[in-house]
């Protein structure tokens, strides 16, 4: 048997796919001179680098329900056919219970939640204000949704008021931000961005991926923590960040969980997270809800990172546990960060197209189980392979 097989091995195929394998190979080569090449690696060192704030990923969940039955380890099925498990009711009315939503609806992603969301949400004929650093499932679920979009200068009010006025008059309009900006750090003007949608009769749509779980006194992020509950039309949340389980949900009003059940195709199409899922998910929100103290944690260990990064005269975007700084050149950042990688700290860089051209960069996470001693290496490393790259 042969131990593994490339269809370009056989003559035959080979032809066949000579365009193909031709394109493949000029894309690839074209980035691995540009230096963009991506390869997958297996993590090592100190994380500094996945989005774990909490430090809850290791948790060894059970497999088990509260009460000890074994639960399903396949979803089986779409949840609108054998994929809906009682869990999932107990799991979604927990989640609506703890961001004071109405209801909440679990996806199986947040990429998946974001373009199911936009593409049910809005129409072609629909009018979308849209912050220019949005996340790409963001980016990707507005092209799917087909509306005329406006994207407005990153976290500029005037501009998105003035993208606003253009709205044709019938059109309904949306406005979809990030709360805390993956790549950047910072945190949009939720507050203001909310007047300006009441102002323009739009409705808003947050997503708060990055900080579910570390804002607010029960951690159910920045909406809630601003009161802005009642203003948003939806959020968006994941699972695979902070809470350290699979999949994300969306919370809002119940007749838009009624129309994402029956319209949403990222819903429909698509096989259910298992059971046993469902039962990590009420561990990770018992857990969330009740732990003030890894929030502190986590909050404490940025400030002392961020301070130490500025004692070294390193200038760090943003203002919270993630920490971007800035290098502009591909190159430099990626020597940056494999000098960091050697001295046992995993950071990475981060590249076009995740970043506007010309602003490669640092992506440092802070994690609540970040100790002070490694905060301070960590950030002493850090202004040390800068220093060395300029
Ligand atoms: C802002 C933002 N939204 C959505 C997602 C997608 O979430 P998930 O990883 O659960 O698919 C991400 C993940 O990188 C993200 O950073």
């Amino acid at each position: 048997m042969r131990p593994c097989f490339a269809p370009w091995d056989y003559p035959s195929w080979r032809q066949t796919l000579a365009n193909l394998i031709e394109r493949w190979q000029a894309k690839l080569a074209n980035l691995r001179e540009a230096g963009r090449l991506r390869t997958l690696r297996i993590a090592k060192g100190a994380d500094f680098s996945s989005n774990d704030y909490l430090s809850y990923a290791a948790t060894p969940w059970p497999a088990t329900s509260r009460d000890g039955t074994a639960l399903a380890r396949g979803g089986s099925a779409s949840r609108l056919l054998r994929g809906h498990h009682a869990i999932w009711d107990e799991v979604e009315s927990a989640l609506a219970m703890w961001h004071g939503a109405e209801a909440a609806l679990v996806f199986t992603s947040g990429y998946a939640a974001n373009q199911g969301l936009l593409t049910t949400l809005i129409q072609p004929d629909d009018f979308v204000a849209s912050d220019s650093l949005n996340h790409a499932s963001i980016i990707d679920g507005l092209r799917l949704a087909g509306s005329r979009r406006f994207v407005y200068q990153h976290c500029d009010l005037e501009d998105l008021d003035r993208g606003l006025r253009a709205a044709p008059a019938q059109a309904e309009r949306f406005i979809v931000t990030e709360s805390l900006f993956s790549m950047d750090g910072d945190v949009a003007p939720l507050a203001d961005i909310v007047s300006v949608a009441e102002r323009h009769g739009a409705h808003v749509v947050v997503d708060e991926a990055h900080a579910t779980g570390c804002f607010g006194a029960l951690g159910s992020g920045l909406v809630n923590q601003l009161g802005l509950r009642e203003r948003v039309l939806a959020t968006m949340h994941t699972g695979g960040k902070a809470l350290g389980v699979h999949g994300a949900y969306v919370c809002g009003p119940e007749l838009m969980k009624q129309m994402l059940v029956n319209q949403c195709r990222h819903f429909l199409f698509t096989t259910a997270l298992p059971p046993v899922v469902g039962s990590w998910w009420l561990d990770a929100i018992t857990r969330v809800r009740d732990d003030d103290a890894n929030r502190t944690k986590l909050h404490a260990a940025t400030s002392l990172f961020r301070r130490t990064l500025a004692s070294r005269g390193v200038q760090a975007a943003g203002s919270h546990y993630i920490v971007p700084v800035v290098l502009g050149d591909d190159k430099r950042a990626v020597e940056a960060a494999a000098c960091l990688q050697s001295v046992g700290l995993d950071i990475r860089a981060i590249r076009p197209p995740t970043v506007p051209e010309g602003s490669s960069r640092l992506r440092i996470a802070i994690h609540a189980n970040h100790d002070d001693a490694l905060i301070v290496r960590a950030a002493s490393q850090v202004a040390e392979a800068i220093a060395c790259t300029a």
